[in-house]
């Protein structure tokens, strides 16, 4: 006697679906990204990410009252300042930031910090240009960097983030750290970040898209070529050797086999995925244009991330993940 395969009996209704469901996420593992701004007189909304803002030094720590209340406590903050230089940076508005959250909110959040120059420089670009403008430093950037890092886990980061794509970078910044004694705090790499065109939205945000009269037009020598993810493995590889506690694959949905594929070759750290702006701001748009549900369909990416690997999701939504997720 032989049975017809009957798949479908386990999706007959929610119950035996919920029951049988083999991944699922939950809010603690939502990342929520803030950008602080100096110089605005009130905060502003960043255009394709409902609900995002470009904040004050004060309205930043209003937002954060709120999201800690709906129970997001993972924030991955962006720090942009007024002043726009060529090298010499201040990294003092940003630290003046975080002190003021972790004064407020002491270890009731969790805060990681971004590090880069792209938010700094005059011409956008990650790091430190030649005398000719015409590529990157890699040591001069990687020096400003560590400092960067160290001032911003000096003032109360739980975790710092380079997203720079310098080479060497996690080995200076942990130096820089263990000299400074921080040795507890995080180092997050954005190891497998692509050049991509979904990053658009966030430019606006950072104000750090490349421009100005260099001859450096975009981030293609220093960001991996979307058609080699063996360069991904080999950097997320190195930096795991130089001393990162958790690695990145970054856009998520359109690099998802670089995710599955990273966390079978490094399963001993935790894996991040990035939800850029352009991913988060296609589903807004696409629902409000009435063409799908939002809600649903960011549950769907979400779900794809933790399946692939990932273990903490940096997404715009973190913010309504609970409600989202129906918690
Ligand atoms: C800065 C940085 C970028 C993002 C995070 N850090 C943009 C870029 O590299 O151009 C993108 C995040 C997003 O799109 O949501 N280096």
């Amino acid at each position: 006697m032989s049975f017809q395969l009957n798949l479908r009996r386990l999706r007959q209704n929610p119950w035996i679906r919920d029951l049988s469901r083999e991944v699922r996420v939950h809010s603690s593992q939502l990342i929520q990204p803030l950008f602080v701004v100096e110089g605005l007189r009130d905060r502003e909304v960043v255009p394709g990410l409902t609900g995002v803002y470009r904040d004050t030094s004060q309205t930043i720590l209003a937002q954060i009252e709120k999201d800690l209340e709906a129970g997001a406590r993972k924030f991955l903050l962006f720090g942009v300042p007024g002043e726009k230089k060529e090298s010499g940076f201040s990294y003092d508005f940003t630290s003046s930031a975080i002190e003021s959250i972790k004064k407020q909110f002491g270890s009731d959040l969790f805060l990681a910090v971004d590090v880069c120059l792209c938010s700094s420089t005059t011409h956008g670009q990650c790091g430190i240009l030649s005398d000719s403008y015409d590529h990157v430093m890699n040591h001069q950037t990687v020096v400003e960097l560590a400092k960067a890092a160290t001032a911003y886990a000096q003032a109360g980061a739980d975790c710092v983030a380079p997203s720079d794509m310098m080479d060497g970078r996690i080995a200076a910044i942990r130096e820089s750290l263990e000299e400074a004694g921080l040795e507890q705090t995080l180092l997050m790499s954005y190891s497998a970040k692509f050049h991509s065109k979904f990053y658009g939205p966030f430019r606006v945000a950072a104000d750090s898209a490349p421009k100005g009269e260099v001859k450096l037009k975009d981030r293609a020598t220093y960001q991996i070529d979307p058609g080699r993810p063996s360069d991904a493995l080999a950097s997320s590889l190195r930096d795991a050797e130089e001393g990162a506690d958790i690695l990145m694959v970054k856009p998520g949905l359109p690099y998802l086999d670089v995710l599955a594929n990273l966390k079978r070759e490094i399963p001993t750290l935790p894996w991040a995925v990035y939800e850029v702006s352009g991913e988060y701001a296609a589903i807004e748009m696409l629902a409000e244009r009435g063409l799908m549900s939002g809600v649903d369909a960011h549950v769907e990416s979400w779900t794809a991330f933790a399946r692939a690997g990932a273990s903490m999701i940096i997404t715009y939504g973190a913010r309504n993940g609970r409600k989202w997720l129906g918690e």
